[in-house]
């Protein structure tokens, strides 16, 4: 990785595609697994300074599920989860909000901005950039306040991009009477993604990608469709926390966005080797196959 950064070529290399994508919308959704390693953490915010410094138009959305639940097992609040969805009553969502939009999202903006990177934290519910509704599963089972999104505002993040900021953005929305509603992540970047026409979304996640086998990372698929990964749910090689992110991607490609990544949040810079070099790593998906 060293002698690869030292190479005077990778600055060529990425030429054509700094010209291609600056002044371009992409989405970054950093999975929680992602935050919990400072020194990895720090290395992420400084790519994504240096992708807005040459001039990409970056909107970050994160997770954060394990400072969650960190935080309620600090404070032995129970942790209920149905249908891998975790049951939001109002303590909870107290808990959710503050570890997400105070904790996880202060942390994200800070090393971002240490890097000069003009980072401003909002969570959805401020502007208000995404209204939600209670989330009701098929069989009519509701699980307190877990919402499911009705609507995203791209004005509001459009406003912040055009005064040079990097939006940072918590999965908390804003409900009736201003209730708040704890959301998936994935689904968040993905909506945002949507409302803003991004260019690309990226999920930076702690595996390299779509697995055929998820204990074996030397089974990554290297790219999928839309059709192909609604083929692999119904065959059940994606499960548990894949399961949202492959949803909203295949629903965003539907949607106009043009290419959407899983890659490792753990690989050093692995999302300046994603956009800019020749060979992509991780899973790329394309609307066209
Ligand atoms: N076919 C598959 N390929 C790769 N991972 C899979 C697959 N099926 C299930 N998974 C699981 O999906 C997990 C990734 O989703 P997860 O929700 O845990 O992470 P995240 O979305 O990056 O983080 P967060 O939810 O905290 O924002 C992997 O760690 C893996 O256990
Ligand atoms: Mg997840």
């Amino acid at each position: 990785m060293k002698r690869r950064l030292l190479q005077p070529e990778i600055l060529i290399e990425a030429l054509p595609y700094i010209r291609e994508f600056t002044g371009k919308p992409f989405v970054v959704k950093l999975g929680g697994s992602t935050l919990l390693d400072e020194a990895q953490c720090t290395r992420i915010a400084g790519d994504i300074a240096l992708l807005k410094l040459v001039g990409i138009q970056l909107v970050v959305v994160h997770g954060g599920g394990k400072h969650i639940n960190e935080m309620l097992q600090r404070l032995g609040i129970q942790n209920e989860f149905k249908n891998g969805l975790r049951v939001t009553n109002e303590e909870t969502m107290r808990i959710v909000e503050m570890v997400l939009s105070g904790r996880s999202n202060k942390d994200i903006v800070t090393l971002i901005n240490r890097y000069g990177g003009k980072a401003l934290g909002i969570s959805g519910k401020d502007g208000p950039l995404i209204r939600a509704l209670p989330y009701t599963d098929a069989n009519g089972g509701t699980y307190g306040q877990v919402g499911i999104i009705e609507s995203v505002a791209g004005d509001v993040i459009e406003h912040l991009l055009t005064g040079g900021f990097i939006p940072v953005i918590s999965p908390v929305a804003y409900g009736e009477g201003g209730r708040s509603y704890n959301l998936n992540a994935d689904h968040a970047a993905s909506r945002i993604a949507q409302a803003i026409c991004a260019k690309k979304l990226i999920y930076l996640s702690d595996i390299p990608g779509v697995l055929r086998d998820p204990r074996d990372p030397g089974t990554l698929i290297s790219e999928l469709g839309a059709l192909e990964a609604e083929a692999l749910i119904a065959d059940g090689t994606i499960s548990g926390g894949m399961l949202p992110k492959i949803q909203s991607i295949v629903e965003c490609l539907r949607h106009g966005v043009e290419k959407v990544h899983i890659i490792s949040g753990l690989e050093p810079h692995a999302l300046l080797l994603e956009i800019f070099t020749n060979g992509g790593i991780g899973t790329e998906f394309h609307a066209a196959l």
